[in-house]
């Protein structure tokens, strides 16, 4: 793939997973459900972050702050989906999304899932210290279509787009 073609298609993918970044979750449930949508689209937001890095619309400082905070909230997946604590997300205007039975029934499989998402996120954030953009945009890539898509399709379910 040429790098421009690499970034466009970046891009979409970007604003298809931030979609719901910055979605009220003022008249939603408390308690965990909220906070792992938080915290999804807190990555979501993350990402749109290091995005425009690449498109030269955001400092270097914040895209390592961002970069640096997807290895946090990557880490921390597992603390927000406690056995018993499945269901719907109180869902924005992009879309409504809820957890699938597998978390649970196949925890060995979501917490590789997870470990797989921490380690890109990781080499993103490593990448994006060198200013390189081009492999920023390829770190980029497969932490959201490895790590991140990698475990919706396994353990998400889209409830209304
Ligand atoms: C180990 C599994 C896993 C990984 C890794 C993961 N997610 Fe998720 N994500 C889920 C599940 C399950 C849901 C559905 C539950 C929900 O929406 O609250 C979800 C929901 C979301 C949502 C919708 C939130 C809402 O309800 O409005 C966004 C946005 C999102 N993820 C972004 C990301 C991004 C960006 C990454 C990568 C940096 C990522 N996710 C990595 C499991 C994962």
């Amino acid at each position: 793939m040429k790098p421009s073609t690499l970034i466009v298609a970046v891009g979409l993918a970007a604003t298809a997973v931030g979609l719901s970044a910055g979605a009220g979750l003022a008249q939603g449930p408390s308690g965990v459900i909220a906070q792992r949508a938080d915290l999804m689209r807190r990555q979501a937001g993350d990402l749109g972050v290091v995005h425009n890095y690449v498109l030269g619309k955001a400092t270097k400082a914040k895209a390592e702050a961002a970069a640096a905070d997807l290895t946090n909230t990557t880490r921390k997946i597992p603390t927000v989906f406690p056995e018993g604590s499945g269901g719907t997300s109180p869902g924005g205007k992009f879309g409504t999304f809820a957890t699938k039975p597998e978390i649970w029934s196949d925890w060995q499989g979501f917490l590789a899932a997870q470990k797989n998402a921490v380690q890109k996120a990781f080499a993103l954030e490593a990448v994006v210290k060198t200013g390189n953009k081009k492999k920023i945009g390829a770190a980029f890539a497969d932490l959201l279509k490895n790590g991140c898509t990698g475990c919706h399709t396994k353990f998400r379910e889209q409830i209304k787009k």
